[in-house]
């Protein structure tokens, strides 16, 4: 067996998707088995092309991409597009990937790869709704125990101020899909949750978006460029100036140095509970339980310099 992380990506591509993607392409470490793709930021046929762009943009023409859920399990549709534009990747120029993608769907491909390896062997990255990972539970259930890891984005924790960057109460990823959320949580074994807070943790400023431009390189420009477009978009909707408080915050970039480096993170263990009544304003909240059942390391804190100084190394890596 190689030494490589074997994982599975299941993205929305979404900006902080993109740097997350090209974070992992440009990592030895990880060998990406397939990015498949979650209505999320944008509706999935979106997404899913914009998995192929990102892959044709890096010279990575050999990663599978497969189209997954196009709505959640049971409420209406939301995205993001106030955040990431309506192309999902702020509105930057790409070529038309030659690359058609996959036939076979995200769901099926989840489970087919997942039974095929060996136990513990595959890790799953889910930086959007959980679509696609709570229908392929549902579906497969021996898959669960032999997911070597499942490192989520999504959820916040905060014990004072806002709960969530959608509504008051709820981070996008749980909202967009809370009975997913709910359900993946409940069955989900070996989980690690990077929630909203931690992503603010590690946002990107200005002055480490120079940092981006000064690699020099296609793909670190490309998220320079991508990351001020949507932080000037979230200024502008938020009316905020000040630079502590400006930027854009990279969440999914989170799980790929989470699944390398767990000592920049620190958490404690114990269950989430989601909130799945679609009447209550607090909708697609998270809760952290501490009890008996300890299947998720909630993180609370990131190492902000090591995991910035890791990403940048990184993507000076790519073409
Ligand atoms: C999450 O929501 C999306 O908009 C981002 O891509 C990230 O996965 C942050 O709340
Ligand atoms: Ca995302």
């Amino acid at each position: 067996m190689s030494a490589k992380n074997k994982i599975i990506i299941d993205t929305d591509p979404g900006v902080d998707d993109a740097v997350a993607l090209f974070f992992a392409m440009a990592e030895p470490d990880i060998d990406i088995l397939g990015i498949t793709t979650v209505n999320g930021n944008v509706p999935v046929d979106r997404c899913e092309e914009n998995a192929r762009k990102l892959c044709e943009f890096a010279w990575h023409r050999d990663i599978r991409v497969f189209k997954g859920c196009d709505c959640p399990l049971k409420r209406s549709v939301v995205n993001a597009e106030w955040v990431h534009g309506q192309d999902g990747l702020a509105g930057m120029d790409f070529v038309q990937p030659s690359y058609a993608g996959e036939t076979q769907s995200a769901v099926d491909f989840i489970i087919e790869t997942v039974m095929n390896a060996t136990e513990h062997e595959v890790s799953i990255l889910a930086i959007g709704p959980l679509t696609n990972i709570a229908t392929a539970f549902l579906q497969e259930p021996k898959i669960i125990p032999r997911i070597r890891e499942l490192i989520i984005m999504g959820g916040c924790f905060n014990e004072t101020g806002p709960r969530g960057n959608t509504t008051p109460y709820a981070e996008f990823n749980m909202f967009a899909d809370p009975h997913a959320a709910d359900i993946v949580f409940r069955l989900g074994e070996r989980i690690t949750v990077i929630p909203m807070e931690v992503g603010q943790q590690v946002r990107a400023d200005t002055a480490y978006m120079e940092r981006l431009r000064d690699l020099t390189t296609r793909c670190a420009t490309l998220c320079a460029d991508m990351l001020e477009r949507t932080a000037e978009r979230l200024a502008a909707k938020t009316g905020k100036t000040d630079e502590n408080e400006t930027g854009t915050s990279l969440f999914d970039p989170c799980t790929v140095a989470c699944l390398l480096r767990p000592a920049l993170f620190s958490g404690r263990y114990g269950t989430v509970q989601v909130n799945t009544d679609a009447k209550n304003e607090k909708f697609g909240m998270t809760l952290f339980e501490e009890g008996t059942k300890r299947n998720c390391l909630i993180i609370r804190k990131a190492d902000r310099e090591a995991f910035l100084s890791m990403l940048a190394d990184a993507l000076a890596a790519l073409p």
